[in-house]
């Protein structure tokens, strides 16, 4: 995102600031949204990020057979509070009759603000299947599927995706329809293996150009690109620019959500002035910093970093993260009866968050205390842990 003046000043005309809605929910300006991820935002994660200034978050993605197979044990991920709304709800599949149902079950169940599909999931068991990403290789099947889910719930229905499967599908046409090449879209079985028959290359349009189109026309009402192929998985740079086409494309309606390598409040704000789109998306970048809405939200709306942020906020910060997950994971629920729920699980959820924590990097020797903090059981052992990183950088800034 290597920023150029005439194409940043030139995108600042087109694309003038206005209130992001995605039906009647309004994220506002220039919104910054918490991205789906699977085993990072659950509800304790989610709902600080919102404290922070997400303006909408995301459940981590719940597959259709096992919603449909266990509602009660995917109740758990698919559990909305009050206080993080607006929220979406992320669901992935690989046929028709399954994805309704689970679309139904979740509007139903959990009464999220917005229901979002993903065909963008790049791991061997979901894409290998036919599902996630894998759908970018059987384009009708996806279309088919967005359509009949917009149809079945009364919620707004987003979808997630990337820039189309690898380097040589980005120019491809979407292909055929499954019934001109005689497939039947209802069983399953048939769609096991993604066909790289439905794209044809050398379109001029970008894949992903065409793709936004036809899945605006299933009526979805929002659209997030995570600027990466399939088989990038999550190596090398995103690329804006053909994200920065879709928006571009005087077709298009619905927000275009801009997702992948959004690290810093300035790269956020490269994001909306140089390619125009509505909302970003941040993953990865969240992971131990939940705090990182506030620097992000505080830059776009006045130009200026937040510097209230002391390294004692955010040990609490952190701190308040390892009890609310606690709480989480022991919190009475009918529904998780069955379930044995210990202090352990909470911790096992946090302790990733806090050994990536950017807090600690530049830390001399620092990996023993990371092992520690990946291998700790107890709340008391990752206060100390946290308290110990606190006193090293306290040093380090001392010794300067
Ligand atoms: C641990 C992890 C889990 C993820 N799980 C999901 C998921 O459940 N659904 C989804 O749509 N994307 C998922 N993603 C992809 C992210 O939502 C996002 O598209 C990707 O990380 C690029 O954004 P970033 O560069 O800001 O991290 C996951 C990514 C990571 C790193």
């Amino acid at each position: 995102m290597i920023s150029n003046a005439l194409s940043a000043v030139w995108a600042r005309v087109i694309f003038r600031r206005h209130n992001v809605k995605i039906r009647n929910i309004n994220l506002g300006e220039k919104p910054v949204l918490l991205a789906p991820m699977e085993d990072v935002t659950d509800q304790a994660f989610r709902l600080l990020c919102k404290e922070f200034g997400a303006s909408m978050v995301y459940s981590e993605f719940v597959s259709a057979d096992a919603l449909i197979r266990n509602v009660n044990r995917s109740l758990e991920k698919i559990r909305v509070d009050d206080r993080e709304r607006p929220v979406a709800i992320q669901i992935y599949g690989r046929d028709v009759p399954s994805m309704v149902e689970a679309a139904k079950i979740v509007e139903s169940e959990a009464h999220p603000d917005i229901l979002d599909i993903n065909f963008g999931c790049p791991v061997k068991k979901v894409a290998g299947k036919g599902a996630g990403a894998g759908m970018l290789r059987n384009v009708p099947l996806m279309l088919d599927i967005t359509r009949e889910v917009v149809k079945a719930v009364s919620i707004p229905v987003t979808v997630k995706t990337r820039l189309g499967w690898d380097v040589p599908s980005l120019y491809a046409e979407l292909g055929m329809r499954n019934e001109e090449l005689g497939i039947d879209t209802h069983s399953p079985a048939e769609h096991s293996i993604p066909h790289s028959s439905f794209l044809i290359p050398n379109s001029k349009t970008p894949f992903i150009v065409e793709l936004a189109e036809q899945l605006q026309d299933c009526g979805i009402e929002a659209l997030t690109i995570h600027g990466r192929t399939r088989s990038q998985m999550y190596q090398g740079e995103a690329d804006w620019t053909l994200i920065g086409e879709v928006k571009r494309n005087p077709r298009m309606h619905i927000p275009i959500i801009g997702n992948g390598d959004i690290c810093t409040a300035e790269q956020a704000a490269d994001a909306f002035s140089r390619y125009g789109v509505d909302a970003v998306m941040i993953g990865r970048a969240t992971f131990g910093q939940p705090w990182l809405f506030k620097d992000v939200r505080t830059y776009l709306d006045t130009g200026l970093h937040d510097e209230t942020m002391t390294l004692d906020w955010k040990m609490d910060v952190l701190k308040r993260q390892v009890k609310k997950s606690v709480e989480y994971s022991l919190r009475e629920d009918n529904a998780l009866k069955e379930r044995k729920r210990t202090e352990l699980g909470g911790i096992m959820h946090v302790r990733r968050h806090l050994a990536n924590s950017p807090l600690f990097k530049g830390i001399p020797d620092f990996r023993q205390t990371r092992v520690k903090i990946l291998r700790a059981e107890t709340q008391e052992e990752l206060f100390a842990l946290l308290d110990e990183a606190k006193e090293r950088i306290l040093g380090i800034a001392e010794n300067r």
